[in-house]
């Protein structure tokens, strides 16, 4: 069994995760609350309740897998990308259990976890697949050939998918995280109330024609709220909500769909945080139908960040052992894989 532990942002994440991708635990403490004053994450107070919280996490995972650390064959750990302080405090920890048994640790990369959330649990996703991930920190389309690997063929060339829900529901007065919120708000909403770009860059020379791009979405609501003034805003919130999340989620298919046609890749699937967005879903369900490939959404406590998927990834990442990871240091930014 692998215990893994996800510190990457301001979710503190334990499991405990079978070599044939069973999950026999997946906690995580949120620290939403904490931030949401501040409408958005503060680093060094992460850090802070990662530390406070860290430990009784890590008892629950085992507990709750009925394991000890004699059980255990590795500790895995999200290595990067992420915030430093927050990465840091998973690293150490995840070190300190691993050299006390002088087991091997596996440092992870926490993406390489969203793209294989889907290979977890009782019906596991087979490569080629195609992963669209879109969470708060990345957006990207890629082809898993192996996976030990992922190879990104488009990318946001600005926001991530995450931070245009997290900074629209942030105009339109909504609490922090804001995908959960626009979410919730959207079903009420009519979707073609407002028109709202859907920008699909070009790219660069060496880019496969596969990019994002959502900050002009992000200003495109600045001004149409401006425009409607406060009590108008207030009225149509619902409407501004769907029809903002529906712009995202026309982008995001978009590509998918030219990247599942292209590549011809028979199986698909989501991950990150802006997996668990219920109008990503179903259109992603009604995209894959239409052109015939099989689709895997992942239980949305498996999209957003958790350390079952970084216990997924540890499966196919190669493992360091004792003493070598001693000096390891986390990084808040990793090459691509
Ligand atoms: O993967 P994740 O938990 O953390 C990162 O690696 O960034 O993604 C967090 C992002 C946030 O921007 C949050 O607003 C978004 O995922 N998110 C959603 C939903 N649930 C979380 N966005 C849209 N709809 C949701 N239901
Ligand atoms: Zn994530």
């Amino acid at each position: 069994m692998i215990l893994a532990i996800e510190t990457s942002c301001d979710d503190t994440c334990a499991a405990v995760v079978g070599h044939r991708g069973e999950i026999h635990s997946n906690k995580i403490a949120s620290q939403g609350l904490l931030h949401e004053r501040y409408g958005g994450v503060v680093p060094e107070i992460a850090s802070r309740r990662h530390l406070e919280t860290i430990d009784a996490i890590v008892a629950d995972a085992l507990e709750e897998a009925g394991a000890g650390l004699d059980d255990l064959d590795s500790v895995a750990v999200t290595r990067g990308p992420g915030l430093i302080g927050a990465l840091l405090v998973g690293l150490s920890t995840a070190k300190a259990l691993a050299a006390a048994r002088r087991l091997p640790l596996v440092p992870v990369d926490h993406l390489h976890g969203h793209v294989v959330a889907s290979t977890l649990g009782s019906d596991p996703i087979e490569p080629p697949y195609l992963c669209l991930v879109a969470s708060g920190g990345h957006t990207f389309v890629a082809r898993v050939d192996d996976p030990s690997s992922y190879a990104i063929l488009g990318q946001t060339l600005d926001d991530a998918a995450g931070e245009a829900f997290d900074k629209g529901a942030r105009i339109l007065g909504l609490g922090y995280p804001g995908g959960p919120a626009i979410d919730r708000l959207a079903r009420e909403g009519d979707a073609r109330a407002f028109d709202f770009p859907r920008s699909l860059p070009v790219g660069g020379a060496d880019s496969a024609g596969l990019d994002f791009s959502f900050s002009g979405l992000k200003t495109s609501l600045l001004y149409r709220v401006r425009d409607l003034g406060e009590q108008e805003t207030a009225r149509r919130r619902a409407d501004l909500a769907a029809s903002y999340q529906a712009a995202i989620v026309d982008s995001l298919i978009a590509r998918l769909g030219e990247a599942i046609e292209r590549q011809g890749a028979p199986h698909v699937a989501l991950g990150g945080g802006v997996a668990a967005n219920s109008a990503l879903r179903a259109a992603a369900q009604e995209l894959c139908e239409r052109l015939g490939v099989r689709l895997w959404t992942p239980a949305r406590e498996l999209c957003t960040d958790n350390a079952a998927m970084i216990g997924a990834a540890a499966r196919f990442t190669p493992q360091l052992a004792y003493p070598h990871y001693l000096s390891l240091d986390a990084a808040a930014r990793l090459e691509q894989a």
